[in-house]
């Protein structure tokens, strides 16, 4: 298996935080509405869409669900998948699952961590990474693995993982 592929990648936003509309959710909610346990389907097209799952979203869906913005709130913090604000540049993933752990995985977590200065579910103060966690990704023979936007990098150690940060910020930098 080689260092890298794009298993198990996570849709990139096709519209942008920026670009939200009460007219953008309810279709997104008329394309699901009429599925069994259509909240889910919802949430994820929302956060497919706009990468987070804007706060005044909520009780459009309410409405249409007839459901109470309680419910609907439930729902979005029970589940860590969800986001209820907008993604830094970049969004960061770090397995935690088995095969990445025993390869040094706690270790470059902590790295991670302490170089940006963050916690999981949180987005660096400069705006340009949120780090996320997740379970596997599909590339455990090449542990430990970390995924940015849709690639994924093994074999990821702390030097690695600096060089890995500093192409971001500075192809971030090139960009704007
Ligand atoms: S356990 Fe980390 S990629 Fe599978």
């Amino acid at each position: 298996m080689s260092d890298s592929s794009t298993a198990n990648a996570d849709p990139v936003p096709t519209t942008g935080a920026d670009q939200w509309s009460p007219q953008l959710i309810k279709d997104i909610i008329a394309s699901h509405q009429s599925r069994p346990g259509a909240m889910l389907p919802i949430l994820h097209g929302i956060q497919d869409q706009l990468g987070y799952i804007p706060e005044a979203s909520v009780p459009i869906i309410a409405d249409a669900l007839r459901q109470t913005r309680a419910e609907v709130h439930g729902i979005i913090s029970f589940y860590h998948h969800f986001r209820t604000r907008p993604t830094g540049t970049h969004v960061l993933h770090v397995c935690r699952a088995e095969a990445c752990q025993a390869m040094g995985g706690r270790q470059l977590e902590s790295h991670i961590k302490s170089s940006l200065g963050i916690d999981y579910h949180q987005t660096s103060r400069d705006n340009e990474v949120t780090l996320e966690p997740v379970y596997c990704l599909g590339n455990c023979a090449c542990a430990p693995s970390v995924q940015v936007g849709e690639r994924v990098h093994g074999r990821m150690t702390t030097a690695k993982f600096d060089r890995l940060l500093s192409g971001l910020t500075t192809s971030t930098l090139e960009l704007k």
